[in-house]
């Protein structure tokens, strides 16, 4: 049977699935509260990470290992990069990469992991099908595929942003879905990273991330109960 884990770094992110949740019964592990029961007749379990990479690994890692979900997706915010986005537009990931480790100076390149094979950890082909499927449906929304970037930063620099599109080809960036996707990869668990851009990533994301936020988080969660009706 089919038992999806349903991941935000923040309250606001998954707030709209815990109203909607039912026989809902949550356990604490590690400080993480995760929320299992049913979503639309789907069983899920839900839980907030919290921000950065360690508290999205420590989350999904146990999401597989004691909740035994089999399949993940992760909802929330980031910043665009691609120059065709707008705030409010929604990234599907088609992978997944760390754009803040660098080995470069001992000969690796900027975002890969030193001595392993992969360090771009691709999505589940049917979840981003889906995922796409259901962002065509909400209208004046641009929904586009590509590589999400995460690490340990809030971006909100031009140069850097731009850097970031252009040397790494990530059409967003944000702080966890690479590592959720590196978790999912090593255990072979399907996963795809759905976000809202908040902000540009440039002077006024700070500003734009608490102004749509909210807003960003109601587009994911109907983007995920489309796609649980399918799955
Ligand atoms: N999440 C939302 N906006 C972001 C940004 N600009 N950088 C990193 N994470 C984000």
């Amino acid at each position: 049977m089919k038992k999806i884990g349903l991941i935000g770094a923040m309250d606001s992110e998954i707030a709209h699935y815990l109203s909607e949740m039912e026989s809902t019964q949550t356990e604490t592990v590690y400080g993480i509260n995760f929320h299992h029961g049913y979503l639309w007749n789907t069983p899920v379990v839900v839980c907030k990470s919290g921000v950065g990479k360690v508290n999205a690994a420590v989350c999904t890692q146990t999401l597989i290992d004691r909740f035994q979900v089999n399949q993940i997706i992760f909802t929330g915010v980031a910043g665009a990069l691609h120059p065709d986005l707008d705030v409010g537009d929604i990234v599907i990931s088609t992978e997944c990469q760390y754009h803040d480790i660098d080995a470069s100076s001992v000969g690796f390149p900027k975002g890969t992991i030193p001595f392993q094979e992969t360090s771009i950890f691709p999505a589940d082909r049917q979840l981003v099908e889906l995922a796409v499927e259901a962002g065509k449906k909400m209208d004046g929304i641009k929904v586009l595929t590509g590589k999400i970037l995460s690490g340990d930063q809030f971006i909100s620099s031009v140069e850097t942003g731009k850097a970031l599109y252009e040397q790494m080809n990530g059409a967003c960036v944000e702080m966890e879905g690479a590592a959720v996707a590196h978790v999912a990869f090593l255990a072979g668990i399907p996963y795809v990273v759905i976000r809202s851009m908040s902000d540009r990533a440039d002077h006024s994301a700070h500003v734009n991330f608490y102004e749509f936020e909210k807003m960003a988080a109601e587009r994911s969660c109907l983007i995920v109960r489309h796609m649980l009706n399918r799955l």
